[in-house]
């Protein structure tokens, strides 16, 4: 039995940081008599912790506490394997007493560890990942094995220093909990999406739940995606930074405490995970993004400005928004429709009466270069009668709904009232929607789909009839979900689908839709980024740019807020500060919330609405930028808004109110009220004033900056060149505009960068070589003279370009 005071491993990390809580159940006072019941030790903490937070745990594992031992270690071609053994069950049903350790030197930079269990294949995430053939010959890491207790160090080669000990708190398996904790290298931790809370993660007693949910960012709550990755950056100064990827789909916790340590608690399928190595944030993230895949190059006008907004009420009154915008010469190149388009909320329908004009309007818009896209959830009406609803009645015919655990039809309530559920884990389901899109496109010639609702969202819990009582609705433990059950507002976690349960498949539903949605390249559709750009909110001086820094980090570089804001009345500055800004999301769209007043540029008056039209020019001249960058993140797993994270400037580490696109323009927002002037950091070197040329020759400093309505600071590092164009109103007839190209002159007098070029929309234009990729370099040849930017074309696309005008700040 514990003492209080806990006797503890001489050596071990002492303190109340290192307390792994042993009785993570939410909504439970937890008393000296529960704890004990676990065999931990109890110690009310005394001190005051912040309320919704879960303080210094009262219940935590003594040392000695029951875990795995390592038996029968053997080489293998990858790497290792061993045999886990365990005698004594936990307080958790069905504990699995011998498991197997596989671990794969998969690179010199990336080890990945496997947990399974032997005698019973349990779920795994349908993703396919990269298979390594040889062992790494040169790893940066070393991996040393603890027997008794079983535990995992993972240390970086060149430093020494510690990634991953998994010695700190038992490891636990059972067929409903798995539970691995670790102490962190550092403070220093990013990612872990999707939640609302600032880009580097505060770990003082921070947990952090994941299992896809639609709700208005809130923090502390799960929210609509689901990504267990974190980038740390090590101690030392050193500036070397790791990553560490969980693969698995599972309803889970990630608990962070000041050890530091991390704990990762899932209710599900195995313990299957990566370290990665980088040595730079930049290489840790390729790396991840070499397991889960490259994002998608989007389409050029995908990355132009776009206008929405719910309860537009009719295809006229959206038009006139269009057409107000072409009188003002104000860019844009794609509307939106929100839900209300729709026939009684019926997917692949439009009102007849108020949306007659909608085909009229979508050929309008393709003939001034525009596009257009339209909500579309997944959701499927049940209740019209038959043969008036081919979606439905195909759907029942071909079998692609999700089921109830009896093979009766899971009906829940959605916008059109009760609905089924495509089960987009079976490829007849991929076929039937895309039947659905294909004869709904006949009509309305949409280019894009905004796939909403699809974490998947419900207005009841688990369904009309609700759920059986099951293991899988009602687990020994239910992470920190919003709602305290797993059905909250979406399907029964039981709920019948083709891959698996919905239990291991939830957090998987937009994903699998936005494959389903894809498929046959048929459309213009891009999705990445759509599936979770629910990064919006009320008020702008709440909500800096960390959601967006977090998804660059996760793979998902297309992504911004509803700029103005989606709920609530928008204001004027507030606006035109958000657009500003805005015209720096890498995916820029004014959305907001039935029953708001309009909030697109023309709503407002003339010198907000020319601000805004400033900053949307501003942004369609730097689209050559953007779009290398996206080439960037597609062929090499790169940021594109990037936070200012430079490895050796430690106060760099925080830093969300600025962020740069690529390594050089520097992007330093107002986010506050009525003020006209911002405070920004330059790290040390040389900065130019993108507007002016002014240069800053910074020591690593703050400073203050005038910032009156009609502008946003922007700046340029030293040693770019970066490739412009005179912009237009839409990026197509932008494209044909002269390209234009600055540079910023370092100290020595060089500069560089690049283009990549190609007609913005074919795909595969790198496989086919029907691009062009130009690099740009500067050199000095005298001490006032340098050599005017050189360039040559790296390959194809013969002739695609115009004349080259050049400017250099110096
Ligand atoms: C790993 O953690 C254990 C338990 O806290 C500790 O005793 C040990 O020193 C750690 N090992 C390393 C290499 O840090
Ligand atoms: C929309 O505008 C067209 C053309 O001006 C007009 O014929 C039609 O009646 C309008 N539709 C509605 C629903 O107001
Ligand atoms: C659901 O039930 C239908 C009708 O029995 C069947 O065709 C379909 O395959 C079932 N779907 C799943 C995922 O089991
Ligand atoms: C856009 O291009 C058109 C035609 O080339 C031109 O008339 C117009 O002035 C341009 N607009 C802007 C804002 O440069």
């Amino acid at each position: 039995t514990a003492s209080p005071t806990g006797p503890r491993h001489p050596g071990a990390p002492q303190g109340r940081a290192w307390r792994f809580d042993c009785y993570p159940e939410r909504g439970v006072v937890v008393t000296r008599e529960l704890c004990e019941a676990r065999n931990c030790c109890f110690i009310p903490a005394s001190s005051f912790s912040a309320p919704g937070r879960n303080g210094v745990p009262w219940c935590f594992y003594p040392p000695g506490f029951p875990s795995y031992s390592l038996v029968s270690v053997k080489a293998t071609e990858l790497g290792q394997t061993g045999t886990l053994v365990k005698t004594v069950k936990t307080y958790y049903p069905k504990d699995i007493l011998t498991l197997h350790l596989e671990l794969l030197y998969e690179t010199d930079h990336r080890l990945r560890v496997r947990i399974t269990d032997p005698s019973e294949s349990r779920f795994e995430v349908p993703i396919a990942v990269p298979k390594a053939t040889e062992k790494a010959s040169s790893p940066a890491y070393s991996v040393e094995l603890s027997n008794e207790p079983f535990g995992i160090i993972v240390k970086r080669t060149s430093t020494g220093a510690v990634l991953l000990n998994t010695t700190v708190a038992p490891l636990f398996y059972c067929d409903q909990f798995l539970q691995l904790s670790s102490s962190l290298s550092s403070q220093y931790i990013y990612g872990l999406g999707e939640h609302r809370s600032s880009f580097l993660h505060d770990i003082h007693w921070n947990t952090l739940t994941m299992w896809a949910r639609d709700v208005p960012p809130t923090e502390l709550t799960n929210l609509y995606g689901a990504h267990p990755f974190y980038l740390a950056m090590e101690e030392g100064g050193t500036g070397t930074a790791h990553g560490f990827f969980l693969l698995n789909s599972n309803a889970m916790d990630v608990a962070l405490q000041p050890g530091p340590a991390i704990t990762w608690r899932t209710i599900g399928g195995i313990l299957d995970f990566y370290v990665f190595l980088g040595p730079d944030p930049a290489s840790v993230i390729g790396q991840y993004l070499e397991v889960v895949g490259y994002p998608t190059m989007p389409v050029y006008w995908a990355l132009g400005y776009h206008l929405c907004r719910w309860g537009y009420g009719s295809s006229n009154a959206t038009w006139d928004v269009v057409k107000n915008m072409r009188n003002y010469g104000i860019p844009q190149d794609v509307q939106w429709n929100d839900i209300d388009y729709m026939d009684r909320s019926l997917d692949f329908t439009f009102d007849p009466a108020t949306f007659s004009t909608l085909p009229d309007m979508v050929k309008d818009l393709h003939s001034h270069g525009q596009r257009y896209v339209m909500m579309l959830d997944p959701g499927i009406s049940s209740i019209q009668p038959e043969g008036e609803y081919w979606p439905y009645d195909e759907g029942l015919r071909r079998g692609v709904f999700i089921n109830h655990t009896d093979g009766s039809t899971l009906i829940g309530k959605v916008w059109p009232g009760l609905t089924a559920f495509p089960d987009f884990s079976d490829d007849v389901t991929h076929e039937w929607w895309y039947d659905n899109l294909k004869r709904f496109h006949d009509k309305v010639p949409f280019d894009g789909l905004w796939i909403d609702m699809n974490e998947p969202s419900s207005f009841v819990d688990g369904s009309t009839v609700g759920c059986p009582d099951t293991e899988l609705e009602n687990p020994p433990y239910t992470p920190g979900i919003l709602g305290g059950l797993l059905r909250a507002k979406t399907l029964c976690a039981s709920a019948v689908q083709k891959t698996s349960s919905h239990y291991n498949m939830h957090s998987l539903y937009g994903l699998l839709e936005a494959k389903a949605s894809a498929w046959g390249q048929y459309f213009d559709i891009w999705m990445k980024g759509l599936v979770s750009n629910h990064v919006s909110s009320q008020s702008l001086s709440l909500h800096p740019p960390p959601g967006m820094l977090t998804f660059n980090l996760l793979g998902v570089p297309l992504v911004g807020a509803d700029v103005c804001g989606f709920s609530e009345q928008t204001e004027e500055e507030l606006c035109v500060r958000w657009t500003q800004l805005g015209a720096f999301y890498p995916f820029t769209r004014n959305h907001n919330a039935i029953d708001q007043k309009p909030q697109d540029p023309p709503a407002f008056s003339p010198l907000a609405r020319s601000a805004m039209k400033q900053s949307l020019l501003l942004r369609y001249s730097l689209f050559p930028l953007l779009y290398t960058l996206f080439h960037r993140a597609h062929t090499h797993g790169h940021t594109v808004a990037r936070p200012l994270l430079f490895p050796k400037d430690v106060r760099t580490y925080g830093i969300d109110r600025q962020f740069l696109w690529g390594k050089s323009l520097m992007v330093t927002p107002v986010l506050d009220p009525g003020v006209d002037f911002v405070v920004g950091y330059f790290p040390q070197g040389l900065w130019y004033d993108y507007y002016t040329g002014d240069s800053i020759r910074s020591k690593g400093e703050e400073l203050r900056l005038k910032a009156p309505l009609e502008h946003i600071n922007l700046h340029l590092r030293e040693g770019a060149v970066i490739p412009t164009q005179r912009p237009n109103t839409t990026l197509f007839v932008s494209s044909g505009q002269p390209l234009h190209l600055v540079s910023s002159l370092s100290e020595d007098g060089s500069a560089g960068g690049e283009l990549f070029w190609d007609d913005g929309e074919t795909s595969d234009t790198l496989e086919t070589d029907q691009y062009a990729h130009i690099v740009f370099t500067v050199v000095k040849v005298r001490s006032d003279h340098y050599r005017p930017v050189r360039s040559h074309s790296v390959h194809g696309g013969e002739g695609t370009l115009r004349p080259l005008q050049t400017s250099t700040l110096t």
